[in-house]
């Protein structure tokens, strides 16, 4: 089965095929992604006007590529047999160019479609390690979203069945890193940066006794809150400079390391702390932040110690990008193959 995926939820046009062997054998034929980063980067963050007036312009080529590499091009539609598209949650102009074009294609050529939660994209990113397999015997799994617009610890009982048990009250972890990087001007998207900063931090660099809070890590429940954390680097600084500390190259990368640190301790104590309570056969992270190698390292690090299984994304599969579209509607679709074109709907703001 070839599934044609498509997304354009936010600052990034994709589009990828890939093919369903059997039950679970997943294959990505191809995997095209557009991205607006540098046109976004000047304002600080994505405009959802510009966002779509990109999508529009790009995703006719993606979408060709996408064929083109899949080696489908000459077969054109025939040998797809399902589209599944981001229907949010999202900027609603940019879920819009999508949809749009992916429902013309199913109107047009007579394929199913299914319109795809992004969150629950993120999710399925982890099926597409070549690495490892997830199974039925790994449910339920505790999954940790950590994105640019999201943070959410979500119980995954079996496919299709979410219960979301944990969410920022604030600000989203990837957004305190893309702010945090706007108070060092380290440009946009933050995460990236600040982490390749932290990671020029070396002890033997060590300026200041730099030590950020960790919100919430010890509240009962399994919320987060990531805005006073941005709000102590903010004070910091500005300590730092009334005190008549240049920001320096290495006071920058500790600030960054500092901040780093505290931020992905809580993520992973509180993932931890909820997998532990739930019972979880497994922990899938996701989104992102995903990219982020310490908080790889340190949930991978923490959850064996508890033996709990642990997944995660292969790094090309972290950000945003449509092969996790597709893999989501593959499951989708195989809880209810009922798809009918003109009911699927944009939802900007829709929950997992
Ligand atoms: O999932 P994603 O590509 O888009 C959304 O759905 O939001 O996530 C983007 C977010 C941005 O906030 C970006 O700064 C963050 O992921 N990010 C990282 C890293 N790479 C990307 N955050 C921390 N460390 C990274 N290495
Ligand atoms: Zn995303």
């Amino acid at each position: 089965m070839k599934i044609l995926g498509i997304e354009t939820s936010c600052d990034e046009t994709a589009a990828s095929v890939i093919e369903v062997t059997g039950k679970n054998g997943i294959k990505v034929l191809s995997n095209i992604i557009s991205s607006q980063v540098k046109l976004h980067a000047k304002y600080g963050g994505v405009v959802p006007s510009l966002a779509a007036r990109e999508h529009v312009k790009n995703i006719g080529h993606v979408f060709n590529y996408a064929l083109k590499q899949a080696g489908l091009l000459k077969f054109g539609f025939n040998r797809l047999d399902l589209i599944a598209v981001t229907r949010g949650p999202g900027l609603g102009p940019a879920l819009l160019v999508g949809l749009t074009f992916a429902k013309t294609i199913s109107w047009l050529h007579q394929k199913p479609i299914i319109g795809v939660n992004h969150l629950e994209g993120h999710i399925y990113s982890n099926w597409l390690s070549p690495v490892a397999e997830i199974s039925k015997k790994d449910f339920p799994a505790l999954n940790l979203i950590v994105s640019g617009g999201h943070t959410e610890l979500v119980l995954m009982k079996d496919h299709g069945q979410y219960k979301i048990i944990g969410e920022t009250m604030d600000d989203a972890a990837g957004e305190a890193f893309d702010k945090v990087a706007r108070l060092l001007d380290l440009g946009y998207p933050g995460g990236p940066a600040v982490s390749a900063r932290a990671e020029q931090f070396s002890i033997s660099n060590f300026q200041f006794p730099i030590k950020f809070p960790r919100p919430m890590k010890k509240s009962k429940n399994f919320n987060f809150s990531y805005s006073g954390l941005k709000t102590a680097v903010l004070y910091k600084i500005r300590e730092l400079k009334n005190d008549g500390i240049k920001l320096t190259v290495s006071i920058i990368d500790e600030i960054a390391y500092a901040f780093q640190e505290a931020a992905i301790d809580v993520l992973v104590q509180k993932t931890i702390r909820a997998a532990k309570e739930h019972n979880v056969e497994s922990i899938l992270l996701s989104g992102g932040v995903s990219a982020n190698k310490l908080l790889r390292s340190e949930l991978k690090k923490n959850a064996t110690k508890m033996g709990i299984k642990y997944f995660q994304p292969p790094m090309e599969y972290t950000g945003d990008n449509a092969a996790m579209i597709a893999v989501a509607g593959y499951f989708t679709y195989l809880k209810n193959k009922k798809t009918d074109y003109k009911s699927v709907k944009i939802d900007a703001n829709l929950a997992i």
